[in-house]
């Protein structure tokens, strides 16, 4: 029988999660989940356990369900550990949204400075946490949802001994997306991911055996929807697609076309608010509609929030270890020698082989120019933060922004920086 822990229990994505469990039980027998929380987020843990309650009820499941502040009961004993935390809540992600616009730079929750400052809350909380799985759950598997995922995942391998797997699901995502253009199902796809979280191409597409990446990156630049709901679909220009030949991810709008992203942006935070200021308002309807007794499955205005398919990328993954199935998931994982130029313990996001072992990622070798120095750039910023976040170093962190190809400029970058450790200086406690 398999315990499941979930750190950051009190979340909206957690029906997705407990509905992933449950559409899985004659594979995966969980009998108990612990759903753990900080105090200021009760309120939320309860609605969200007494959800649970209801769609474990509804099927008629053997599952305890357990919601406590108590980390270490949750940990002890448990299978996998499911990070999906956010240190200082939306209303931080508000601030790491808005600091770089004063500075004319991308306001991203995952890339450029606004990443940077979740990454700074999140390792040192993260890092705890690991040191509570190595003491009473050391076999146990952690996936790590929690943002940065691919640099939070990179900070773990390199300071802790947990057995860890990052995931997101920009990757399952445009599977589905690429199977609604190509008119196909998604099983019938074969594509080759690499690159970084949120910088991930998908290098080659296959459909039953025909390469179709060029035939898709036309389809993408001329207008198919690929996009997540969280992320301006700005056009793509469909000679640049053609010149890459590779997919591109949706975050890869932040890089590769920064003046239209950061117009979009400053537009937004002016009338609706940015996306954070949103979501405060989606995640209100939302644990309304939670509180319904009448409620006792995952609404589909869960819809609204970045991360659809969340549960299918994480409980597939639950199940490719547990039942050995050695099946391809995309996971983020220690790099050795998988990109060919990339240091063997950078953390990178790529199709893996999973098992009972972990994962085991597909090679893909050399990368073309095309790509190389973008990926390149960006994982110095990631090593330079992971380094920045551990020991509260005031140069690393300078240097992580300097490297960030979203930060043109010193100053901004000093700039930008000081009023981070300032605002955000009762999550820091390393600095
Ligand atoms: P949220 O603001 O609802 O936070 C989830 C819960 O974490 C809250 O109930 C909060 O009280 C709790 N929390 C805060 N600090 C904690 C701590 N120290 N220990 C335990 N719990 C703590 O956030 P959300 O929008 O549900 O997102 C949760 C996380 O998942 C974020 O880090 C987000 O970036 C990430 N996420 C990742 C992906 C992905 O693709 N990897 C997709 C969506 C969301
Ligand atoms: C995407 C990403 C996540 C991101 C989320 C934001 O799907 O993969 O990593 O955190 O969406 O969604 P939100 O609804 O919070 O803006
Ligand atoms: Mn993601």
């Amino acid at each position: 029988p398999l315990k499941l822990a979930i750190i950051g229990g009190g979340s909206s994505y957690t029906p997705e999660l407990v509905e992933g469990v449950l559409k899985r039980l004659e594979r995966l027998p969980v009998k108990e989940i612990h759903f753990v929380d900080i105090e200021s987020g009760q309120e939320k843990l309860n609605i969200i356990k007494a959800l649970a309650q209801r769609m474990v009820d509804k099927v008629g499941a053997n599952i305890t369900l357990t919601a406590s502040f108590d980390r270490r009961a949750a940990i002890k004993d448990a299978d996998f550990v499911m990070t999906q935390f956010r240190v200082g809540g939306l209303q931080a992600r508000a601030s790491d949204e808005r600091i770089p616009l004063k500075y004319n730079v991308i306001g991203q929750e995952t890339t450029g400075p606004g990443g940077f400052a979740k990454a700074l809350r999140t390792i040192p909380v993260i890092l705890d946490i690991c040191k509570d799985i190595e003491e009473l759950a050391p076999n146990a598997w952690m996936l790590n949802f929690t943002n940065p995922a691919g640099l939070v995942t990179e900070a773990v391998l390199k300071y802790t001994k947990v057995k860890t797997i990052g995931l997101c699901n920009v990757p399952v995502s445009m599977k589905m997306m690429i199977a609604e253009m190509m008119d196909c199902s998604p099983n019938d796809l074969s594509l080759e991911f690499a690159g970084l979280n949120h910088l991930v191409w998908a290098h080659r597409a296959w459909l039953e055996g025909k390469d179709i990446t060029a035939e898709v990156l036309e389809k993408v630049g001329d207008g198919a929807n690929f996009s997540m709901t969280n992320i301006f679909e700005e056009p793509w220009d469909p000679t640049f697609l053609k010149a890459l030949g590779a997919i591109p991810c949706p975050y890869h709008r932040y890089f590769y076309q920064t003046d239209a992203m950061l117009a979009e942006e400053k537009e937004t935070a002016l009338s609706g608010g940015t996306r954070a200021e949103q979501v405060m308002e989606t995640e209100q309807e939302l644990f309304m509609l939670y509180k319904d007794v009448n409620l006792d499955r995952k609404p589909e205005q869960l819809e609204k929030r970045g991360g659809a398919y969340y549960s299918d990328a994480s409980l597939d993954l639950v199940d490719a270890i547990y039942n050995d199935l050695k099946t391809i998931n995309v996971v983020n994982v220690r790099n050795n020698g998988t990109i060919a130029t990339l240091p063997d313990d950078a953390v990178i996001e790529c199709s893996a082989v999973v098992g009972s072992w972990g994962a085991r990622p597909l090679s893909v070798g050399q990368l073309s120019p095309a790509v190389r120095g973008l990926i390149h750039q960006v994982k110095a910023y990631e090593q330079l933060t992971v380094e920045a976040a551990v020991h509260g170093d005031y140069e690393k962190g300078l240097m992580a922004l300097v490297n960030n190809p979203l930060v043109p400029d010193i100053k901004r970058a000093k700039a930008i920086l000081d009023d981070i450790l300032r605002v955000n200086r009762d999550y820091l406690p390393q600095f």
